[in-house]
């Protein structure tokens, strides 16, 4: 089936702008004055009230042609707007010019290919973060698309089905680019196994992009650069609006969680404590659902909850909190609970089997430090990041145990491209059966230690490893490996 690009946009992004609008949005009023928006939010209110918008579905992206082995897309990184703010459009950075970009959804064993044109006025490349990727698509720091120019990044979907997501990885740059915009998610299917597990899906399987932002008084994204803390908003959206309310019926639904923030942690915590079912994490389905009051979500980590909406009655509001944040980022977003038809999802005893890990080949310890010494950085063993440099050299069929002290006060999300790892220990013990699944990313919190095992299965050569706090990545929390065979 092969359609135009026009045609492709309307079609996949139908509905975009419906659910985008602010027409039923009558109580909000425009942000007025000049200062900042915790400003507008404690003299008026209005604009930054919690749930008066529906949750904006996130757009798929269709191909542009496809055969049964590959599915080809075409996709722009360009400015365009978003409305965010009531009466106000806010200036963005997107795929296709949209804010969040549109969701790729992948099938396992089917290739992607993406054409990505750069017409963003700035030098980017593109990153698909969990992605089994050879290095020369994996949009290594240094390996930029100059604008006004293309690159094909092809995706083999190797691996088993998960929540991914993509972001621009230009060196030094990536928390102004994924702040401005640049964000969104990727997902891996695989329709033997939603066939076998019965999961939630169609409508009852909804991706949610967390990030925080600040605005200034005409609507627009405003950054503050904090080496140290990284970037904190005080605004949490979620798909792009501001803590918004979603009418769920009353069944099962798998929520996608994405922290796409640049630096905030988030602790998810449903009404007053009930459980959740997580079933999935960074890498993929966990092997057993595991039941939780509360999920932490670090930058770039993900988690995939079954929420069962039949234990809250019809006409119940249920709300989403953060208990992590300011008193501003507490509220996430809310359930409203409408009847819901017969259910034919359910959640199995049993998930996946976890492959077994190659031997250990190599033990490496990584001490996580700041250097304020000249320009301050963040480093990784005593250094940072040098395109010039190779940290490490792992074997491809093998694994290896990797050590990371950090010996600083903030936390460091630590994240490997191109292989997933499972977590050994965090400070001696066992990590929680949520995280003991492949990962890709994992916080190391002040001064813990925590193992990982990476798997290094897949491909062979160059990929970085760094810090998901977008700040410290930039600025220079990063390493290089060379995967050898
Ligand atoms: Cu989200 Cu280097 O990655
Ligand atoms: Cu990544
Ligand atoms: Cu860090």
């Amino acid at each position: 089936m092969a359609v135009t690009r026009r045609k492709a946009l309307s079609q996949g992004f139908s509905g975009v702008f419906l659910v985008c609008s602010f027409a039923a949005d009558k109580r909000s009023r425009p942000v007025t004055g000049t200062a900042t928006s915790a400003w507008a939010r404690a003299s008026a209110a209005g604009p930054f009230e919690p749930f008066q918008r529906d949750v904006p579905l996130l757009p798929v992206a269709r191909p542009v042609e496809q055969t049964k082995s590959l599915q080809k897309y075409i996709s722009e990184m360009k400015p365009g707007t978003a409305s965010i703010l009531p009466g106000l459009t806010t200036p963005i950075l997107g795929y296709y010019g949209m804010y969040p970009g549109p969701t790729f959804r992948a099938t396992r064993g089917r290739a992607v290919e993406v054409r990505q044109i750069n017409r963003s006025g700035r030098d980017l490349n593109v990153h698909l973060h969990g992605g089994v990727t050879q290095p020369q698509f994996d949009g290594h720091p240094h390996d930029a698309v100059p604008d006004g120019t293309e690159r094909l990044y092809h995706y083999s979907n190797v691996q088993h089905s998960a929540t991914l997501w993509y972001h621009d990885h230009a060196h030094g740059e990536t928390a102004k680019t994924l702040f401005a915009g640049l964000a969104a998610f990727y997902i891996v299917e695989d329709p033997e196994e939603d066939d076998a597990l019965e999961l939630p899906r169609g409508d009852y399987d909804v991706p949610l992009m967390i990030q925080d932002r600040a605005f200034n008084a005409d609507g627009t994204f405003r950054y503050r650069v904090d080496i140290d803390r990284g970037f904190r908003g005080d605004t949490l959206l979620v798909n792009g609006a501001i803590a918004p309310r979603m009418k769920v019926e009353r069944r099962l639904y798998r929520l996608r969680l994405l922290n796409s923030s640049n630096a905030r942690p988030y602790e998810f915590v449903l009404g007053n404590g009930r459980e959740v079912i997580q079933i999935s994490s960074d890498g993929g389905l966990l092997p057993k659902p595991v039941r939780r009051t509360s999920i932490s979500l670090q930058p770039a980590e993900r988690v995939d909850v079954v929420v069962d909406f039949r234990q809250f009655g019809v006409g119940s509001e249920v709300i989403l909190h953060n208990t992590v944040g300011e008193a501003t980022t507490s509220a996430v977003m809310r359930f409203d609970v409408v009847k819901g038809g017969a259910e034919e999802a359910r959640v199995p005893k049993v998930l996946r089997e976890l492959e077994p890990l190659p031997p250990v080949n190599a033990q490496r310890s990584f001490p996580l430090t700041f250097n304020g010494l000249g320009r301050a950085q963040w480093q990784i063993a005593g250094a940072g990041f040098d395109d010039e440099r190779i940290d490490c050299r792992p074997r491809l069929g093998s694994s290896e145990l990797w050590t990371f002290t950090n010996n600083s006060e903030r936390t460091h999300p630590m994240h490997t491209h191109g292989h997933f790892f499972r977590v050994v220990s965090i400070e001696g013990k066992p990590p929680q059966p949520g995280d003991a699944a492949w990962k890709d990313t994992i916080p190391v919190l002040p001064h813990q230690t925590v193992v990982i095992r990476p798997n290094f299965d897949y491909y062979t050569g160059r990929y970085v490893f760094h810090c998901h706090a977008a700040e410290h990545g930039d600025m220079s929390m990063m390493g290089q490996m060379e995967v050898v065979a």
